[in-house]
Parts: structure tokens; C-alpha cells; sequence
């Protein structure tokens, strides 16, 4: 009897502060994979998750670089578990191919934060312990284009001034979420503000400065100084085309205009430096405190009502517009 009424007790306790899921000792461990660390914007928000999990105090992050390989991936998964982590955060190599570690999750019981490369809503309602951060890639495509359309305004851009804008795209990889949608509705929404577009080319770069750059240097070879704007999918693909019209030697004032997407450090500086006519805020920032906090919260067996999920699973944080009049709110 008196064993009943402290089970129940115990329940009750539980029950109203959240249950702990440490499987070591009370400490809590996050495990994280990423697809691949030498991404500029990966790197920069896992510098943001770790400090935000320091100033936590007793949680140890062990951060494990899947190289481009979701194989790699779903063994670093395995070895997370086996290691005692209390919840996983991935950020998917191949986003459509999460199933292994879908399985591995619901066999442990582990809940995963998978962030920044989106899988369908299909395979994130697999399970109740499947969550996301990340944001919506509409929104930074229709942002591109308002700071690229802001920038033809006054005619000047126009560099032959047929009313026409020619530009060309630096796309990230096939298939991710972000580089198809932003390519779209970046394109669109200059349509919509009213600009008539013609489209010279588009090369996929991987989200990778140094393959922007050669994939720019051959359109410069091909198409001069007829190219008006360039739109990179992100932040490095938009440097690439600096670096390439450096090395061409095309003088500053026959640049074409050119607009990223992220606000990392590099970007940011080249909008300081007039390089860049703008960028839209990929807030890592925000991403990687929203990530530490769910990822807390649920080791912790803590509510995650203050964290608004959408749909029990999705955070999203907004973009923001960045041009040189706000740049500096963005400068750490
Ligand atoms: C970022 C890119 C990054 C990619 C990686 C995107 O949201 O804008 O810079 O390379 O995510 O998955």
C-alpha cells in the first residue's frame, strides 16, 4: 500500500516538472550531425547553438561532420545512441532519405531535431519525437527579389537601358528546399513589382563560393558586361561572383548588381563594402536558440509550450531584408 501511494506520489511529481530523459547520471548530452561542416552557414549557426548550450552550464554537444554522406550520417547516428545521447539534432545530408534514422530514433526513444535541410511533413509525422527548425524558403526568395528590385528602381542598373533586366542565378543543390523555392520566387517577384526579366543562364554552384566563382567567370567569358544581375541562392555563391569579377579585372562601376541570402559574416562585410546591394537575414542566430531550447526542454522532460511549436513539431523563424541602411544592427 505504501508502495502504491509513492508510485503515485512520484507520478504526480513527475508529472508536473517534466521527467528527465538523461541517460547519464542527470547530465544531460546533445549529439548533432551536420552534412557537412565546411558550409559557411552551418558553421557560423553551430558556433551560435554551442555558445547558447554553454551558457546552459552541465550539457556536453558532441558535434559529428557527416562529410556529404548520408551513410556516414546514419553510423554517426548509431554511435550517438550507443554513446548515451538524450536527444539528436541532424541536419539531413540527403533530405529525402531519413527513414534510417527515423527507425533509429523511435526504436530508442530518442527524440531528433532535424534542422535546416527540410524532409516532407510525411516523414516528420512519422513519429511524435521527430521535430524542426529551420525557416520558410518563400520568404527569402521573395525578400531577394524586393532588394534586387529596389535596386533597378531609379534606372541606372539597367546597364543597356532596354527596360529589360538580364540576370543570371547561382543556385545551391538540386534538390534542397531552399535553392529550388528561392530561385522561383525571387524571379517571380521582380515579375510582380513590375520589372520585365530575361534570363541569361543559371548554373548550380552547391551553396559553394569557389564553384560560383568558376561557374561566373565562364558567364563572364560568355556573356560580358551584359549580365545586370546576379542572384545567388546564397551569401558564398554571390562572393564567388565577386571574386570572379575581381579576377577579371572588371571595374567596380560595370559591375552588375549583385544579392544574396544569409547575412554571414562574409555577406554582411560585402554589403558594408557596397559589393553586394543587400542580402536577406537566414537567422542563425535565432535557429540555433531555438534548437538548444527545444533540444533542452525535451531532455529535461520540460513543457514545450513557451516554444510554440507549429503543429507539435515546426519552428520557423523569419528572414529579414538587409541592405547597407540596417547592416549594422546585423555586425556582432
Ligand atoms: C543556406 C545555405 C547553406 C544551406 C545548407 C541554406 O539555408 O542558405 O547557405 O549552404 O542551407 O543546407
Amino acid at each position: 500500500m505504501k508502495k502504491a501511494v509513492c508510485a503515485l506520489l512520484c507520478a504526480a511529481l513527475l508529472g508536473g516538472c517534466g521527467e528527465s530523459r538523461s541517460r547519464n547520471d542527470g547530465k544531460i548530452r546533445i549529439g548533432v550531425s551536420v552534412y557537412d561542416s565546411y558550409d559557411t552557414f552551418i558553421s557560423e549557426l553551430m558556433k551560435e547553438f554551442n555558445t547558447d548550450v554553454a551558457d546552459t552550464g552541465d550539457i556536453t554537444v558532441e558535434v559529428y561532420n557527416a562529410s556529404g554522406s548520408q551513410q556516414t550520417q546514419n553510423k554517426q547516428m548509431e554511435n550517438m545512441i550507443e554513446k548515451g545521447c538524450d536527444v539528436i539534432c541532424i541536419n539531413l545530408v540527403d533530405r529525402t532519405s531519413p527513414k534510417k534514422i527515423i527507425d533509429l530514433a523511435k526504436k530508442n526513444n530518442i527524440p531528433v531535431i532535424f534542422f535546416n535541410r527540410e524532409l516532407v511533413e510525411e516523414d516528420l509525422s512519422q513519429w511524435e519525437e521527430l521535430y524542426y527548425v529551420g525557416a520558410d524558403a518563400a520568404q527569402s526568395g521573395v525578400m531577394e527579389g524586393q532588394v534586387a528590385a529596389s535596386a533597378f528602381a531609379d534606372g541606372t542598373a539597367d546597364k543597356n537601358g532596354d527596360g529589360v533586366i538580364q540576370y543570371i542565378v547561382l543556385e545551391g543543390e538540386a534538390g534542397h528546399q531552399d535553392a529550388v523555392v528561392r530561385t522561383e520566387r525571387s524571379v517571380d517577384t521582380l515579375i510582380e513589382e513590375g520589372y520585365e526579366v530575361d534570363k541569361i543562364a543559371s548554373a548550380i554552384a552547391n551553396w559553394s563560393r569557389s564553384q560560383a566563382q568558376t561557374r561566373m567567370a565562364g558567364f563572364l567569358e560568355t556573356y560580358g558586361n551584359s549580365i545586370e544581375l546576379v542572384l545567388g541562392n546564397n551569401d558564398d555563391m554571390a562572393l564567388g561572383a565577386i571574386d570572379a569579377l575581381k579576377a577579371a579585372g572588371i571595374p567596380r562601376a560595370a559591375w552588375p548588381v549583385i544579392v544574396g541570402i544569409d547575412g554571414t559574416t562574409a555577406g554582411l562585410q560585402a554589403v558594408v563594402n557596397g559589393e553586394m546591394i543587400g542580402t536577406v537575414y537566414n537567422d542563425k542566430k535565432g535557429q540555433a536558440k531555438a534548437m538548444a531550447d527545444l533540444a533542452i526542454a525535451l531532455a529535461r522532460g520540460e513543457s514545450l509550450d513557451h516554444l510554440n511549436l507549429k503543429n507539435d513539431k515546426y519552428i520557423r523563424l523569419p528572414y529579414q531584408i538587409i541592405t547597407i541602411d540596417n547592416v549594422s544592427d546585423y555586425l556582432d
